[in-house]
């Protein structure tokens, strides 16, 4: 069965997820949309000579066509919504950028029409599928019942987006959801439980004060500290600081439980297991996937995602990276927000009324 694909938005990630398509088997890009000119002809050098996709720059057209079997929404968070409303409409499978939508009441108008809609709808959240945290979720057993998770990311400032929309709170919902959904998505997926508390301190403090759009300067965090309060007693951690380009690391995960521990570093070839009992830690290779065909921006994670996703809609199961989890990821990093904002702990459950 060949799968016809279309792809809204075709910046930096469209035309990354352009590229993984390319390598799989049995998938033909059919259409493109992009208001920006720029961005439909980066999508074109991006198909080579492997797809000739009709291109359009309203994103309905594309929507209208029978022949498309799969969108891939890859536009500014703040747009989210509104194409998914249209893609509702339609009964086309489609994958969602992360993070689903910029705040709690879209995000939970998305919830609910993922679960009316009659095509798969998929949330790109493919951390999960990078080979050191797929080798960790493999060997979790070993550490008996989990109890903290700590996540670090220290990294380079937000990068230029398509008329700059990544400089402010209302197109991305915030630092902590647009950038850290994909850890408070881990978070969720280790842990054996719900997280119901929310503390958090952060602050802009070095990048974008001195950019100025249409006389406004950027207002994003680039730098914070949050502790989420999990319903089982379990503790996680995120420490971001994203003025710390240069690092040999960009990522590191540390997953403890009472019997030991799990380490890893991205990018990196290695998971470290602590145990206790014998006071004594072992370095286990990562399992490398070797499906993987295109390395791409994030360690050959997007082309495990559509492997995955295409597996799901020709067996008719259900999405793995579903909007439930989708909303999850993002709640808990609205909750961040608002606790820097209002230096008040976060309940989930007052925040979800
Ligand atoms: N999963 C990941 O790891 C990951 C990484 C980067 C970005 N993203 C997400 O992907 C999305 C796009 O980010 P990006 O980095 O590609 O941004 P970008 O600015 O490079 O590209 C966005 C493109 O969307 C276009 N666009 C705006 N409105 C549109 C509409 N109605 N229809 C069609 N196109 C429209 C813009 O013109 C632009 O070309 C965001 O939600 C972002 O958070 C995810």
């Amino acid at each position: 069965m060949k799968l016809n694909y279309g792809i809204i938005g075709t910046g930096m990630m469209g035309c990354e997820h352009i590229r993984n398509l390319k390598k799989i088997p049995d998938v033909n890009i059919t259409a493109i949309s992009d208001p920006n000119e720029t961005s439909r002809e980066w999508a074109i050098y991006a198909c080579g000579d492997k797809f000739m996709p009709e291109q359009y720059s309203d994103h309905k057209k594309l929507l209208a066509r029978d022949d498309i079997d799969v969108v891939v929404v890859a536009t500014p968070n703040f747009t989210h919504i509104d194409i998914m409303r249209d893609v509702f409409e339609t009964e086309k499978h489609v994958l969602l950028e992360k993070p689903m939508c910029t705040n709690l009441s879209d995000g939970l108008e998305v919830l609910e029409g993922s679960k009316k809609h009659s095509g798969l709808v998929w949330i790109g959240l493919e951390y999960r599928f990078m080979p050191p945290v797929q080798s960790l979720i493999n060997k979790i057993d070993k550490v008996g019942k989990v109890k903290m998770l700590s996540i670090r990311e220290h990294r380079f400032p937000f990068l230029k987006k398509v008329d700059d929309w990544n400089r402010f709170n209302k197109n991305t919902g915030g630092t902590l959801v647009e950038k850290c959904c994909h850890f408070f998505d881990l978070m969720n997926l280790l842990i054996p439980s719900n997280p119901h508390k929310v503390y958090a301190s952060g602050n802009q403090d070095a990048n974008h004060l001195d950019e100025k759009y249409d006389g406004e300067v950027p207002d994003i965090i680039d730098n914070s500290f949050v502790l989420i309060d999990y319903e089982a007693g379990q503790r996680a951690m995120l420490d971001l600081c994203m003025f710390a380009e240069g690092g040999k690391y960009e990522q590191e995960i540390v997953l403890t439980g009472d019997k030991g521990k799990l380490e890893t570093k991205i990018p990196g070839n290695e998971l470290l297991l602590t145990n206790r009992k014998e006071n004594s830690f072992k370095s286990l290779e990562i399992e490398q996937d070797n499906r993987i065909k295109e390395i791409g921006f994030h360690h050959g994670s997007s082309f495990i995602e559509h492997l995955e996703l295409i597996n799901c809609i020709k067996t008719g199961t259900e999405p793995l990276v579903d909007s439930k989890a989708g909303l999850d990821s993002m709640l808990v990093g609205l909750a961040a927000q608002e606790s820097i904002r209002s230096g008040q702990p976060v309940f989930l459950e007052e925040f979800l009324k």
